[in-house]
């Protein structure tokens, strides 16, 4: 489990907000959320028994609690109130597994999404279906870099560059040290990739990378 990076989910869910996690696992941000007392109302779903059986095991001390409930679904699929959510956290899945949940999502909860890759396209998906980027943070764990992002659907159309579909809209504002040391490893390693590829995409992301290093 990494501590951090549940604890940085957590960071931004408000108090008693009523919580659907997608792909739970093993259920460990549920309970951490239980645990430090942020909210009881959580509904855990994932698309395979086995984890949810985890689930279950894990929060096997709230298994009383009337408002918290597991659902086996297929991102939102078997979810009947979705309206009735907050929060959406989806975490530790695949970018593009995240964008084709959120296809069918067109409410005004908070989306907490954790991508395990492919965050420009990603950003890119968010971006055009009106979900506005509010806040980007980058945790490094047990030496894994990994970004978690909070959106929200607008109702007006956004505009947004390449440069903050790589670097992340609010991320590249941030400038410390983590995030420069970031972008300067994926500069350098997409620099070597283009040694050998020859390609003029990675030389382009190679340029992005460090670019914002030195500013
Ligand atoms: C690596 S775990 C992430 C666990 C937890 N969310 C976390 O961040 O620590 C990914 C989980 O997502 C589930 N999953 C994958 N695709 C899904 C989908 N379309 N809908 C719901 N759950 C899904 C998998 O079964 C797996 O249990």
């Amino acid at each position: 489990m990494l501590k951090e990076r549940i604890l940085q989910i957590a960071s931004y869910i408000a108090k008693n907000s009523k919580v659907l996690d997608i792909g739970t696992d093993h259920g460990y941000i549920p309970l951490y959320l239980l645990q430090n007392k942020i909210t009881d109302k959580i509904t855990a779903t994932d698309i395979n028994s086995k984890p949810l059986l985890k689930a279950k095991n894990t929060l096997i001390d709230y298994k009383d609690l009337e408002t918290l409930k597991f659902i086996k679904s297929d991102g939102f699929e078997q979810i009947s109130d979705l309206k009735s959510y907050q929060y959406i956290i989806i975490a530790g899945l695949g970018g593009k597994t995240i964008e084709i949940i959120l296809k069918n999502y067109q409410d005004k909860g908070y989306l907490i999404l954790n991508p395990t890759n492919n965050e420009a396209s990603l950003r890119k998906f968010l971006f055009e279906n009106k979900f506005k980027i509010e806040d980007e943070k980058l945790i490094f764990e047990n030496n894994i870099y990994t970004i978690i992002i909070k959106a929200k659907r607008q109702d007006k159309n956004l505009k947004y560059s390449k440069e903050e579909l790589i670097l992340g809209p609010i991320l590249s504002k941030k400038n410390n040290k983590l995030i420069n040391e970031y972008y300067y490893k994926k500069g350098i390693y997409y620099q070597n990739i283009f040694l050998k590829s020859k390609k003029i995409e990675h030389k382009e992301l190679a340029k992005i990378y460090l670019s914002n290093n030195f500013k």
